[in-house]
């Protein structure tokens, strides 16, 4: 562990909801093993269409449940001596056993599904979802283009992704993106951590785009961009921490398919917006993490940013505090 750990206030991982997986990469029936905080998880949809998510281990003899476990109803079965759970992680069967032990059980993870996307609630205090991930309007509104998805493993502690809500001066160095002055602001009430801005934009393809966007956090790691240029586009991006120093993001686009809204203009807007994030990521991957950062005048409310999202890294009795 090095120094820069070791004084770290964000050591450990937040609490809320994070995603697991766009719906769609999960069918019924389907077992997928995933490390996210640094714990090895099984995630499965049932035959009834139930996402789940578990420990991975068995505490049978240890078989992972994720590499070789069989759905079963609305239980996954471990492939080891073919123990099987149900979705909230009781053994409910042993095929060559009169009595079930007691203490045959996986925890269980809360799951949310909302807006084609699969949550999972992490807290570190294992106390339940006190907000949920709210509906997004645009998900099935027949007038937004079918969405287009990505993901990307990125190197770096998830503050550094979040901060950037507060980070008013990485525009135009990262982007060539210029804020009209003044049009920067943020808003931070509860779990929710709001960014808005004007700006003209230079993408990496070229053009220019003139935009007002607002950026809005619903806890601490799932980002909706609703921005307004020659288009109205929607950005979700969520990242999910799968050890101390990694994290996956995953990206979801969607454009209001308005008169003159071309095929090609879409694919412009979306390589854009991809584009425009990995610019971020270079940043992301190479930087380090300074506790007292030395602002300027022209900084965003780096402060205020991290008093908001110590909310979730503090247990939760005293997270209101923290957010003041
Ligand atoms: S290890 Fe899972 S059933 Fe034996
Ligand atoms: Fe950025």
């Amino acid at each position: 562990m090095t120094e820069e750990t070791k004084t770290n206030p964000w050591a450990g991982f937040a609490r809320g909801w994070f995603l697991l997986m766009f719906s769609d990469e999960l069918e019924p029936g389907q077992v997928v093993p995933m490390k996210r905080f640094d714990q090895e998880l099984v995630l499965f949809r049932t035959d009834s269409g139930e996402a789940k998510v578990l420990d991975a281990y068995c505490p049978h003899m240890g078989a992972h449940l994720g590499h070789g476990g069989k759905i079963e109803g609305e239980g996954i079965v471990c492939p080891f001596h073919a123990w099987k759970f149900d979705g909230t992680g009781k053994c409910v069967e042993i095929p060559y056993a009169k009595r079930i032990p007691p203490k045959a059980s996986v925890a269980c993870w809360p799951v949310l599904e909302r807006n084609g996307m699969i949550f999972v609630w992490h807290d570190r205090e294992k106390s339940q979802p006190d907000w949920e991930i709210p509906a997004l309007e645009e998900w099935d509104d027949a007038e937004f283009l079918p969405w287009r998805y990505s993901k990307l493993q990125i190197k770096t502690p998830p503050l550094a992704i979040a901060e950037n809500l507060a980070d008013a001066g990485h525009f135009i160095p990262v982007h060539n993106t210029h804020p009209i002055p003044g049009s920067f602001s943020n808003t931070y009430t509860g779990h929710v951590g709001q960014q808005k801005i004007k700006a003209v934009a230079y993408p990496v393809h070229g053009g220019k785009d003139e935009f007002e966007s607002t950026a809005t956090y619903y806890g601490p790691a799932y980002q909706v961009t609703k921005m307004h240029g020659k288009g109205l586009g929607v950005i979700i991006n969520a990242h999910t921490p799968i050890d101390d120093d990694n994290v996956m993001l995953r990206f979801g686009v969607s454009m209001k398919a308005t008169e003159g809204m071309t095929d090609e203009l879409i694919d412009h807007f979306i390589d854009n917006m991809r584009d425009g994030y990995l610019q971020d990521v270079q940043i992301w991957e190479n930087k380090i993490y300074l506790d007292r950062p030395i602002l300027c005048d022209g900084d965003g409310p780096i402060g205020e940013f991290r008093r908001w999202y110590s909310q979730f890294y503090t247990p939760r009795s005293k997270a209101a505090d923290a957010a003041e």
